[in-house]
């Protein structure tokens, strides 16, 4: 009937449950965002949020994944900073970081630890570039492939201590950081929120974080700036997006949503644990926009200097 009909066409999104694709491995850093943040948007959904680990290729797989999805708000992106590499690193990334999406805004910022294996000999962040320079090619750094928050970290290292190490790619830094644990592999460069508990309950060796200031959560450890590497910093911003094209009714309810889930005090209380930080005040679309032709550039400048070439 046409009542039935004008009803149909007015039914509220989201009627199912939501697809959210993390482009890394289960139970790394991005997916412990991801499932927390799931959980917090649940409740002004109405909705399942369902998790979907979509690995490989530093990110760029999920996120094109994503990119050619649906364009009906069924399909979430939850991705980092290295959303805005992948046109520097790739020839054909598969996304165009400026056209490919929608953006809903950004989520967290998350400092990164450098940490390796607990039997590794060197004891803190100048021992270690003593080490890598006595042993050179003998070093091996894991990373969640060309792109990955691992791999600009990693990047960022090998410049500063001024020798290449063999880097070895995993699917995300969850398995990277179980052969880390299993002594396969020397040292990683990962998010807090994959490396805190580790590091407290001494299972690796921690060297320095990547932020400005020390990290509340791992109030020993100096930052790289204070242990000699002058202006070393790298942070992790997350952000959430959705395929280009998706009606705008859609993209407001996930805006208002993304919101509401960072406002959760559970997602809080989380989040701190971990040492990211809530980014409240920017979980909208203008400021994710401003973020990613901010950083596009920046980070072709960084891998133009570093001599890192295209895939
Ligand atoms: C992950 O979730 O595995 C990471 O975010 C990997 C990375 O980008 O280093």
């Amino acid at each position: 009937s046409a009542m039935l009909a004008a009803g149909a066409a007015h039914a509220e999104f989201p009627e199912r449950p939501i697809n959210m694709v993390v482009p890394f491995a289960a139970g790394g850093p991005t997916d412990n965002v991801a499932r927390s943040l799931a959980e917090a948007m649940r409740h002004s959904l109405g909705q399942t949020v369902v998790v979907e680990n979509k690995g490989g290729a530093g990110g760029t797989i999920g996120t094109t994944q994503v990119a050619r999805a649906q364009p009906d708000g069924y399909s979430v992106l939850l991705m980092h900073a290295g959303f805005s590499t992948a046109p520097s690193l790739y020839k054909n990334p598969g996304y165009d970081p400026y056209k490919s999406f929608e953006p809903i805004g950004l989520v967290v910022d998350v400092p990164m630890t450098i940490i390796a294996r607990s039997d590794f000999p060197p004891n803190n962040i100048q021992e270690l570039a003593d080490y890598v320079k006595k042993n050179k090619d003998k070093v091996s750094l894991a990373n969640a492939g060309i792109g990955a928050a691992s791999h600009l970290c990693g990047t960022m290292l090998v410049e500063a201590l001024g020798v290449q190490l063999l880097t070895i790619p995993y699917k995300g830094t969850a398995p990277a950081m179980n052969d880390l644990l299993g002594k396969q592999v020397d040292l990683l460069c990962d998010q807090t929120t994959n490396t805190t508990q580790q590091i407290d309950s001494g299972k690796v060796k921690a060297y320095a974080v990547t932020s400005l200031q020390r990290v509340p959560t791992l109030p020993k450890l100096p930052t790289m700036d204070e242990s000699g590497f002058k202006g070393f910093e790298v942070g992790i911003w997350h952000g959430m997006w959705v395929p280009k094209g998706t009606p705008k009714p859609v993209v407001d309810k996930l805006v208002k949503s993304l919101q509401a889930g960072l406002a959760d005090p559970k997602f809080q209380e989380r989040m701190k644990q971990l040492g990211a930080t809530v980014l409240t005040a920017d979980a909208n679309p203008q400021a994710l926009d401003a973020k990613v032709k901010q950083q596009v550039p920046q980070w072709a400048e960084l891998f133009k200097k570093a001599g890192v070439e295209q895939q």
